[in-house]
């Protein structure tokens, strides 16, 4: 097992940082506000860094901020492309809050348009479709199935998914594990059917996110520094069991709870 997993103190620690930072955002919502635009941004850098190593998360930051060169095709269209999909993909991610607000469910038209928002500009034909081929994820074992499959067998499975999703009542110390067993089961249901040509990795966690959103969570945000851990608990994960990826999810949750206490506190 190379994944990390959390102490029994450390998770009750998790479950008391939860509730208090939610306990304080529901008496300072302009203080929530402003937490969650952290972590939006965060994310959106840390998502893109981990999915491309060659752009530093040194210069996302600079792209997010619309700073330097005004146009960023003069340094390379790669470059440009990164500029744009991280744009895109902050602008989603404001999109899915506003999605979680209507509690709208998971389907094919919701997750086309996340992807359509994220690469319009980058991959313009196969941005908010479906790969029409064949595809391998490198390095891993982990075969996605055939594109025939894909549409049919997401609609499938997010029938169970927003059924498990909706039924979850107010959030207790009881159901909060819950919400991030389902975030886990859906982020891993995209990354391993892998339906787009490139881009999996960046709405599979998006979609998890969503989960959360829709319980009104914090975001949890996978920094690039675990870039590794987390990809091995995906590939330690089947079908039927996504425990790996629950107990990265809760260690990164833990992590990204305690980056935001202090604020609460100012
Ligand atoms: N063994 C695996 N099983 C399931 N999903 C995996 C596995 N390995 C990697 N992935 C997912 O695939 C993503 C990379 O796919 P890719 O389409 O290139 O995403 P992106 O373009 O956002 O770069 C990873 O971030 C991860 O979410
Ligand atoms: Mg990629």
């Amino acid at each position: 097992m190379s994944y990390t997993v959390l102490t029994s103190r450390e998770r009750e620690e998790l479950v008391e940082t939860f509730f208090q930072l939610k306990e304080m955002g529901e008496r300072n919502s302009i203080a929530r506000m402003e937490a969650m635009t952290a972590l939006r941004c965060l994310k959106a850098v840390h998502s893109n860094a981990i999915e491309d190593k060659r752009v530093d998360r040194i210069f996302l930051q600079v792209l997010l901020h619309n700073a330097g060169v005004p146009d960023k095709s003069l340094i390379s269209h790669h470059y440009l492309n990164a500029s744009n999909e991280l744009r895109g993909q902050e602008k989603m991610l404001r999109w899915l809050e506003d999605k979680a607000v209507e509690k709208e469910e998971f389907s094919i038209s919701l997750l086309l348009e996340m992807h359509k928002t994220v690469f319009r500009e980058s991959m313009q034909e196969a941005s908010g479709r479906f790969r029409q081929d064949e595809v391998r994820i490198k390095g891993m074992a982990h075969r996605p199935p055939h594109h025939s499959m894909i549409a049919e067998s997401l609609h499938q499975q997010f029938q169970g998914i927003n059924e498990r999703l909706f039924c979850i009542g107010p959030i207790t110390r009881s159901n909060f594990f819950d919400v991030l067993q389902v975030s886990a089961e859906i982020h891993y249901l995209i990354a391993s059917v892998h339906p787009f040509e490139d881009g999996n990795g960046r709405i599979a966690r998006a979609v998890g996110d969503y989960v959360m959103l829709i319980h009104g969570f914090y975001y949890d945000v996978i920094m690039t520094d675990y870039r590794d851990i987390y990809l091995d608990s995906l590939e330690e994960c089947t079908a039927i069991d996504v425990t790996p990826l629950l107990r990265f999810i809760e260690y990164s949750y833990l992590e990204t709870l305690r980056r935001i206490s202090g604020f609460f506190q100012l």
